[in-house]
């Protein structure tokens, strides 16, 4: 049985009663950790502050930001990661890093066990355990919440009871994950598919401005480098596009996705900066990788994406692909230019000093320097096995 539990805390609801839940259930010592990757508005004095109120021992804040951003994010955007096409991974991406600090943190403090505050029904349990499996196989990983079997209101009795300082109301009806990435927002309403989902739960991408702009973002081996020519950490580029873009009302997901426990869910995501960044790159890459390059990079992306959905960021596969992805990179580097209106974003340029668009083999004007003549025989041998086959056995098939 373990005797310290470093748990990953967040200051809600059930975070807060979990530290105390472990304390008398289990007879342990809770460390809380609040890792800071970037959420909107959590004061980190009040979260500290509250853990202790539930009990623990310790209670620490890390800030994460500018490792999350540069060594989770950043090659995330090089393979454009897009979870079933559409869903930047924003919660996915942020489990890995709070698992390493999880981890780190129960070193430091001689824990024999980390702790979520997971359900059963989602993905995060699977990114928490799956992560730390890979990092600490010694370590234990309790998951409270998905074993003590209360309800919202019984849990909120539970913290009154126990005088655990908590900000809940009964009708609680979102779950929202954010991270600099961009914010995840589900339940409620929401989860009927064909709900709209209500004005409220927007908070990135609320429409202000109204004046059309243009903003040129830059990138070097396929990680943004600067906005509109002035030079940016990873963090700021992020900070940045995510107020700007989300200005213009733009950056919204609305989807049905499939969780790896088999539950198809209704999601809704805001992450202008997520989406403006995998917009630009992928458009850069059109110019500066050869396209043989780009289909094979095209095709493994979805499976990248996956293996960061599943769980599996600390997996081979991954770092394999990682390889890969790097080194496609080597010449992504240049500018792309989007244009904002209210509600769209849209590329009107894109420019690179390793750009393999040639002006003299693409232009119809004088400066032509592609060889016509090399075509005629080149579209010959290209049809070549067509011809034969039409003559021999397609030719009846093909009339009608
Ligand atoms: N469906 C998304 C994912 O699995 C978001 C999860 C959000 N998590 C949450 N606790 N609300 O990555």
């Amino acid at each position: 049985m373990a005797k310290r539990v470093v748990l990953a805390y967040s200051g809600g609801l059930d975070t807060s009663v979990a530290v105390r839940w472990m304390i008398d259930e289990l007879g342990v010592e809770v460390v809380c950790l609040a890792v800071d990757v970037g959420q909107a508005s959590d004061d980190w004095d009040v979260v500290k502050e509250r853990a202790r109120a539930a009990g623990a021992v310790e209670a620490i804040v890390v800030d994460a930001r500018e490792e999350f951003a540069e060594e989770f994010v950043a090659p995330a955007l090089k393979a454009n990661a897009m979870y079933e096409g559409r869903y930047p991974l924003v919660s996915a991406l942020s489990r890995p890093v709070i698992v390493k600090h999880l981890v780190e943190t129960a070193r430091y403090h001689g824990a024999d066990a980390v702790a979520h505050g997971c359900t059963g029904k989602g993905n995060d349990q699977v990114r928490f355990e799956v992560s730390t499996r890979a990092l600490a196989p010694d370590l234990e990983v309790i998951a409270p919440v998905r074993g003590w079997g209360m309800t919202r209101e019984e849990s909120i009795l539970y913290a009154y009871d126990h005088q655990i300082p908590i900000v809940a109301t009964k009708e609680k009806v979102y779950s929202i994950d954010d991270n600099l990435w961009g914010r995840a927002i589900e339940c409620g309403e929401m989860e009927d598919p064909w709900a709209v989902p209500p004005q409220g739960v927007w908070l990135l991408t609320k429409p202000t401005e109204t004046e059309p702009r243009d903003v040129v973002i830059g990138f070097e081996q396929g990680t943004p480098v600067s906005i509109d020519g002035e030079r940016l950490g990873m963090l700021e580029v992020i900070e940045r596009l995510n107020a700007v873009f989300g200005s213009y009302g733009w950056g919204r997901i609305d989807m049905v996705e499939n969780r790896r426990v088999g539950i198809k869910s209704r999601e809704v995501y805001e992450c202008p900066a997520a989406l403006a960044l995998i917009m630009a790159h992928q458009d850069l890459e059109s110019i500066c990788l050869e396209r043989d390059l780009d289909r094979e990079k095209a095709r493994i992306e979805p499976r990248y994406a996956e293996l960061i959905y599943d769980g599996l960021w600390f997996s081979p596969l991954k770092q394999a692909l990682d390889a890969f992805v790097d080194s496609s990179q080597e010449f992504v580097t240049g500018e792309v230019r989007i244009r904002l209106e209210p509600g769209t974003a849209t590329v009107t340029g894109r420019r690179s000093p390793h750009s393999l668009y040639d002006y003299g083999l693409a232009t119809y004007d004088a400066e032509d320097s592609f060889r016509h003549e090399d075509s005629a025989g080149f579209v010959r041998l290209w049809g070549l096995g067509i011809e034969t086959w039409a003559a021999r056995q397609g030719a009846d098939r093909i009339k009608d």
